[in-house]
């Protein structure tokens, strides 16, 4: 298995499937042009060589992006030694794994890779927190099993120090 950037060409959207229509439709419809306006970027994890005819399987993706968080909106015991001005954070808009594959280790593998890539940018450009937006509540609890902590006045967006969830996943 291998992780690629999405390209609308080589990859199959349209058959993923991960039972979660708002994961579903981002990748079919908003993703090509989300990455070419360098809103986000977009990664699917697909296995095997390239299929003479036909786009290859995606069997997960997530969506990247950089983000500010107002320290407000963060526990009180996280805003310790932090200034008064919003923390410079990586933003994980999507996370998303194809319903046949779910259940055997992709999520956790997305979310490590995710981590790997968020940490590599934060070496060029400051990022102090990895931030999560939880489509419900037990995507939020998927997240909390990694140490992610709720917003206390947004319980869907989760956040955990970037260099925690890294030393954490390995
Ligand atoms: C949530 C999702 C990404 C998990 O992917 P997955 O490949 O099934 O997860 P994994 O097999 O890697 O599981 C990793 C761990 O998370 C746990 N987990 C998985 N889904 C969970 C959920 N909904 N709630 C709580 N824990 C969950 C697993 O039990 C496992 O724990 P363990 O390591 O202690 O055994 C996948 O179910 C999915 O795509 N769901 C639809 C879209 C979605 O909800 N995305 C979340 C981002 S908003």
């Amino acid at each position: 298995m291998r992780l690629e950037h999405f390209d609308h060409r080589r990859h199959a959207s349209k058959p993923f499937s991960s039972g979660n229509e708002v994961m579903d439709q981002w990748l079919r419809r908003f993703a090509k042009r989300s990455q070419r306006d360098s809103l986000t970027r977009v990664f699917v994890l697909v296995e095997g060589a390239d299929a003479k005819v036909g786009k290859l399987p995606i069997l997960g993706y997530f969506a990247l992006s950089m983000a500010s968080v107002e320290v407000g909106s963060l526990a009180v015991t996280d805003r310790e030694r932090l200034p008064r001005y919003p923390v410079p954070a990586v933003l994980m808009t999507r996370l998303a794994v194809d319903n046949t594959r779910q259940g055997k280790g992709l999520g956790r593998a997305l979310l490590v890779k995710a981590a790997t890539k968020a940490v590599l940018a934060s070496e060029m450009v400051a990022a102090r927190l990895f931030v999560v937006d939880a489509l419900d509540d037990g995507a939020a609890r998927f997240y909390e099993n990694f140490g992610f902590a709720r917003c206390p006045d947004d319980p869907l967006r989760l956040y955990i120090g970037l260099q925690r969830l890294s030393d954490g996943l390995k």
